[in-house]
């Protein structure tokens, strides 16, 4: 992505679209979903950043990232040591990096505790990703999405990730507790909206591990769609063996059997979103 023009000293970057991938119920598929669309998006040439906020590393580990080359997390970037830069590392997949994140990123709350720039510690390093640099390196990419995978609570560091965000994006599952849960994060969604970032929204609803042999998914589905109506993807992602096979090979499923339900759906997913995001600049 590093045209002629972008290494004028003190151009003006382009800035990437900075998804969040939220939801503070457990297991929904918000890191199988940030790991695949970013693959997919990375796939039909998108410039694709993923940033670990869980302390669980799961992201990080489901793109190949072994835990001794972490040595510079999301943690060090949430406490101002290092740049966001700094922490980058390259996968796998061409156009797809990644900002690792440890386990320190769960005492984060508590070391922020007082800061009062808490809420925007992610929000300022990715804008400092595109601040006008007259030494930029030319291996340095620009991205087209930041993509950032949350922790499942709505918890300071989920707090990061809304106040850096232009959207969030809700991974939600076929089962029964799907919409559980949905009007708190809605809630917080308004509340940081009204607060810490007034561009906020909800970028769309993925319904994630449908499984058509049973009833209650379809009831699922109908469901999300008449309570979230035009929010809800017409793309739906299927239960699919292969996607939670990948990650223990440390590749995203797109890599891993690019064939599959699975992939084929996360492609689909990633045109959908590119779709509305042309709406959007249209609008
Ligand atoms: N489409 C799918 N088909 C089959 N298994 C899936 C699918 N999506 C996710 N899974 C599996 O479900 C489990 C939970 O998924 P994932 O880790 O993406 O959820 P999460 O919301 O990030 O969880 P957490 O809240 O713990 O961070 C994982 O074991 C994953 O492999
Ligand atoms: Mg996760």
């Amino acid at each position: 992505m590093t045209d002629e023009a972008s290494l004028v000293p003190n151009a003006p970057r382009p800035v990437p679209r900075v998804l969040a991938l939220a939801n503070q119920k457990g297991g929904v598929g918000k890191t199988t979903t940030a790991i695949n669309l970013g693959t997919a998006l990375a796939a039909i040439g998108e410039t694709v950043l993923i940033v670990d906020l869980d302390p669980q590393g799961n992201a990080s580990t489901g793109l190949g990232i072994d835990r001794r080359s972490r040595r510079v997390s999301t943690y060090d970037v949430l406490t101002g040591d290092v740049s966001l830069r700094q922490a980058i590392l390259e996968t796998a997949v061409p156009r797809l990096h990644i900002a690792p994140s440890t386990m320190d990123l769960s005492g984060l709350e508590l070391e922020l505790a007082g800061e009062r720039d808490r809420a925007y510690r992610l929000r300022d390093a990715i804008r400092a990703l595109n601040a006008p640099s007259s030494d930029r390196n030319r291996n340095e990419i620009d991205y087209t999405y930041v993509l950032i995978d949350c922790p499942p609570s709505l918890n300071l560091i989920t707090v990061n990730a809304m106040a850096a965000s232009n959207a969030i994006l809700v991974p939600l599952q076929c089962e029964f507790f799907a919409l559980e849960g949905l009007s708190q994060l809605l809630k917080t969604v308004e509340q940081v909206r009204s607060t810490l970032n007034p561009q906020l929204s909800i970028h769309g609803i993925v319904l994630t591990m449908f499984d058509a042999r049973n009833n209650l998914s379809t009831q699922v589905v109908e469901d999300v769609r008449q309570f979230m109506g035009e929010k809800v993807y017409e793309t739906i992602i299927p239960r699919n063996v292969r996607v939670s096979e990948a990650p223990s090979y440390g590749k995203p499923v797109l890599l891993y059997d690019l064939k599959c339900v699975g992939s084929q759906a996360y492609l689909r997913l990633a045109s959908e979103i590119i779709q509305r995001e042309r709406a959007l600049r249209a609008a």
